[in-house]
């Protein structure tokens, strides 16, 4: 899993590396494909029946599962660009969020979207913060929570983090809502891909119309921040940090 996590990394940094104005989304999605089988891994979605995208991508006011398209991304969009690797069997999973930025100085939108996003990786790092031993799957649960609605954003709660290991998508759900010491006792070695999945405005989203793509129902803006991560005594070991790859 760390070497599958490795690839996973690599290529969500190429990805992050190639959002600007005027690539299309199928473009970012070809760039971790091949990102991907150069380093020797395969796509695991490929597992999931139906979809044939090394990657789903989500702009704005879309959550998640967003099929690339030959839409071209504009300045001002949050772009979410969520990825997998299968490399001998095992699955990792990985996702982040981007503003294309305005060129020189930032406008109240951008510094809002800012926050935003801020807000959302921060989330995501407190959760992985709880992923120890003697912990439980609410305490990841309960810190996403607790970061995002305490600046008055909300969890998206009918989308969650999972299990992952010899398939995408284990046991146990890791829901981006939930109180301290309940559910699933955490031991050690125990992969998990936490979740950040979150809105600027309600946390109720619809299936848009390609049968795959959620949307906020308000179309307010969406954020996306997912690591597999393992389970420690005393810390988590991230697998897909792509910054330190
Ligand atoms: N990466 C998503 C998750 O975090 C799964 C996407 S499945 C696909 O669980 F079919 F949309 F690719
Ligand atoms: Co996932």
């Amino acid at each position: 899993m760390r070497e599958s996590g490795k690839i996973a990394a690599l290529a969500l940094k190429k990805a992050l590396t190639a959002v600007r104005v005027g690539v299309s989304e199928l473009e970012i999605d070809k760039i971790v494909e091949r990102e991907i089988y150069r380093l020797g891994g395969d796509l695991s979605y490929k597992s999931v029946p139906g979809y044939k995208y090394a990657t789903c991508i989500t702009v704005n006011e879309q959550v998640v599962h967003g099929i690339p398209t030959e839409r071209k991304l504009e300045q001002g969009d949050l772009v979410s660009i969520d990825l997998a690797v299968e490399f001998k069997g095992w699955h990792t999973d990985c996702a982040w969020t981007v503003l294309v930025r305005k060129q020189g100085t930032g406008s109240r939108e951008q510094e809002n979207k800012e926050k935003f996003l801020q807000v959302g990786e921060q989330a995501m790092w407190e959760a992985i913060v709880q992923a120890v031993e003697g912990n439980k799957v609410g305490d990841i649960s309960n810190a996403i929570q607790t970061k995002i609605e305490g600046v008055g954003y909300s969890v998206v709660r009918s989308l969650v983090g999972h299990g992952i290991g010899k398939s995408l998508h284990e046991e146990p759900e890791v829901p981006g809502y939930g109180k301290k010491g309940t559910g699933l006792a955490l031991k050690e070695g125990m992969s998990l891909a936490i979740e950040v999945i979150y809105a600027q405005g309600t946390s109720e989203v619809s299936l848009g119309e390609d049968g795959w793509t959620f949307f906020s129902v308000d179309r307010s803006w969406a954020g996306l921040f997912e690591m597999t991560v393992v389970v420690g005594k005393k810390q988590a070991e991230v697998l897909t940090d792509w910054r330190k790859v």
